[in-house]
């Protein structure tokens, strides 16, 4: 049996008042603790960002390049990823489960890349969301698209069941081929997002008026990459989008596509979390890029 406290010099700190620290992240004071300490796992508390490898691509376009194994081009990056976004698949098949950051598992799913994109179902349960350990699980939402309403309500339903049981949404604005991509689309699509219960919103940086999407969004905004672009632009858009108002990236082609990914992670680390300028973040990406090729020549 434990020893009884008899100590009679207690220290209750009568003058000091009981410390009461707001949570780090825009919109999401009010929301329980354990989706908060889920949200902790996806953002950096430090910083308030995070540096989000998306992988999900497999789950429409197949083993779209760069993603054709898993196991050899994505296990060495996710050291310098704070959360990983992907499928359930290819985490039980490829990811190790010693991996300690943040899970955002793809929850919505149906058409491949050769039907309409829009016609999305919930792809998984929210039992298997708990399984897997998930921090968030990650819906597409086609504002403006053929089934926009359909997409809508598999969000919502995700945002029910996850807030049921303490784990984030992530509602994913799905830009189609017709669509503008311009800041009063992403304002609208965001803000829809948010209004309806997404814990946090993912979408595209536009050049013009992004500062606005991201003033208009009530919640934490990541964005998505897209396609692949030069290093220098992509950290160059990674920069200008944290600046502007992201708490961080959700970047996939633009970081397994690179020439040195291993080397692109890092650069794009400190651009989210330490506000580094795109020129010396890019710099930092051809010091270990050259570093890594000068390694390999040695021990030829
Ligand atoms: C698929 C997604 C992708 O995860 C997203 O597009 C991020 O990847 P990339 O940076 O390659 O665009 O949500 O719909």
């Amino acid at each position: 049996m434990a020893d009884a406290d008899t100590t009679s010099a207690k220290d209750y700190h009568v003058d000091i008042p009981m410390v009461s620290e707001p949570f780090f992240l825009r919109g999401s004071n009010n929301l329980d603790w354990g989706l908060k300490n889920r949200l902790a796992k996806i953002f950096n508390p430090r910083s308030g960002r995070t540096v989000m490898l998306a992988f999900d691509h497999g789950y429409f376009l197949g083993p779209t390049s760069g993603l054709e194994r898993v196991d050899l081009s994505i296990v060495p990056l996710t050291p310098y990823a704070d959360t990983l976004m992907c499928t359930r698949g290819i985490l039980r098949s490829c990811i190790p489960p010693t991996y300690t950051g943040g899970i955002v598992v793809r929850a919505s799913g149906g058409p491949s890349i050769l039907k309409e994109l829009s016609d999305e179902e919930i792809a998984m349960s929210i039992d298997e969301a708990i399984r897997l350990n998930a921090a968030a699980m990650a819906v597409q939402v086609f504002v403006g698209g053929v089934h926009e309403t359909k997409s809508i309500h598999n969000m919502t339903r995700l945002v029910d069941l996850g807030n049921a049981h303490g784990i984030a949404t992530l509602g994913v604005t799905a830009v189609g081929k017709e669509m503008a991509r311009d800041a009063k689309y992403m304002r609208l699509a965001t803000r829809m997002c948010a209004e309806l219960g997404a814990t946090y919103v993912k979408t595209y940086y536009v050049e013009d008026g992004f500062d606005t999407v991201a003033a208009a969004c009530p919640v934490p905004i990541v964005i998505a990459g897209g396609k692949k672009v030069p290093e220098a632009e992509a950290l160059t858009f990674a920069y200008k989008a944290v600046q502007e108002g992201a708490a961080g990236v959700d970047m996939g082609r633009n970081i397994f596509q690179a020439e040195h990914p291993v080397a692109m992670i890092q650069a794009v680390r400190k651009v989210v979390h330490e506000n580094c300028k795109p020129k010396p973040a890019y710099d930092f990406y051809l010091t270990l890029k050259n570093e890594k090729a000068k390694k390999a020549k040695s021990a030829r």
